[in-house]
């Protein structure tokens, strides 16, 4: 199985390794990579993220029948999913991850990062119902300091929420850390661990920003 869970210097942190996954992260990485190009590698990740993250999704026993004879058979049980995407960047997010669940439930966080102080400031919030009683994955590309991501998951504990995924692209261990001491029940999942935030809390090497990568607004 392509996943790795890292626990090292203090980090808890899933690292999905799938071949693919690193080779489109890659080209995501290179600056010449333009934003249609950008796009579609972060949807095709997304998915299959996602589909490395759901193998332990609850499953029940069903009586169907085939064309030939009838048979038990295994589907998902359970409320269907939310995945709430951080915008703008986790937008980017959604369109994979509909392919594979295409009745999951969307909610929107709108949180955007002050460039003065990092700080992430709430501008948008829309949410499906009976989240307590739903898997929810909450996608967002960069988790650099973690201020957004710890925002996102506070927002939807404080409306109910228990059971949730933090997805992400790339990570700097400073926002691994502080999202593990904040919200340690949180599984968090990423491609790539990078080295460190610079001087503009940018992940280094990261990809840049992803939100203006993406939707062409650099
Ligand atoms: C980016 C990114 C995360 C956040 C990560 O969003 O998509 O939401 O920064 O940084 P943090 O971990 O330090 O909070 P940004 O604020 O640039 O907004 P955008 O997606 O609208 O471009
Ligand atoms: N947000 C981004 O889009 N990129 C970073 O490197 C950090 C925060």
């Amino acid at each position: 199985m392509y996943l790795e869970d890292v626990r090292k210097e203090g980090l808890t942190v899933n690292i999905v390794d799938h071949p693919l996954v690193q080779h489109k992260l890659a080209l995501m990485r290179q600056k010449e990579t333009g934003s249609k190009d950008f796009r579609e590698l972060l949807e095709e990740i997304a998915m299959l993220m996602v589909y490395e993250i759901t193998r332990d999704l609850p499953m029940e026993e069903v009586e169907i029948e085939t064309p030939v004879a009838p048979c038990r058979a295994k589907m998902l049980s359970g409320k269907k999913l939310a995945l709430i995407p951080i915008l703008r960047a986790g937008l980017g997010m959604i369109g994979g991850i509909q392919k594979l669940m295409p009745a999951v439930r969307i909610g929107h966080i709108g949180l955007y990062r002050d460039p003065d102080t990092m700080q992430p400031v709430e501008y948008y919030c829309k949410l499906p119902t009976d989240l307590g009683e739903r898997t929810i994955i909450v996608a967002d590309p960069m988790l650099a300091t973690g201020g957004s991501s710890i925002a996102a998951l506070s927002l939807l504990k404080s409306k109910g929420a228990k059971n949730i995924i933090l997805l992400c692209l790339v990570s700097a261990p400073a926002g691994v850390r502080t999202v593990n001491e904040t919200h340690p029940d949180v599984p968090i999942y990423v491609a790539a661990v990078d080295d460190y935030l610079n001087e503009r809390a940018y992940i280094v090497p990261g990809l840049g920003d992803a939100g203006d990568r993406l939707f062409g607004t650099l």
